[in-house]
């Protein structure tokens, strides 16, 4: 998990975050075993910026994978930095109920657990559609 949350703090420094300065960054590892980072990317049409965790998924699928294992999204400030409504619905894509998504404070230390399935409960998904 270690390699994750690296990647998550250093993908950090890197986002593009003029309007709010909250700056995030989230790294996946799949299931087979590659990590994927990505960092928020805000835009002056405000509505049109892209969470961390959509382009680390983005990255993801551009590789070929599509199975996560684990999660790691970092931020700073008082509250842990949990993803936003819809970003857990685009994880829930990827990853099965029992996913671990770790919050990570700025220096990259443990805030929180939590499973996709408690930050998404009976959630929509791919087998809904049949
Ligand atoms: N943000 C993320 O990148 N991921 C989340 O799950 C929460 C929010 C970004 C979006 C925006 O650029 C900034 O944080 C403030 O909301």
């Amino acid at each position: 998990m270690q390699a994750l949350i690296e990647a998550a703090v250093a993908v950090r420094a890197r986002a593009y975050a003029p309007y709010s300065r909250f700056q995030v960054g989230a790294a996946l590892r799949t299931h087979a075993g590659d990590i994927f980072a990505g960092c928020n990317v805000e835009n002056a049409a405000y509505p049109q910026g892209l969470c961390a965790e959509a382009g680390a998924i983005a990255a993801m699928v551009a590789a070929g994978q599509t199975r996560i294992a684990e999660v790691v999204v970092c931020g700073a400030g008082a509250l842990p930095v949990t993803p936003c409504g819809g970003c857990r619905q685009k994880l829930r894509e990827f990853a099965g109920p029992e996913v671990p998504v770790y919050m990570v404070d700025d220096a990259g230390a443990l805030v929180i657990t939590r499973t996709l399935a408690a930050l998404l409960p009976d959630s929509f998904g791919p087998d809904h559609l049949g």
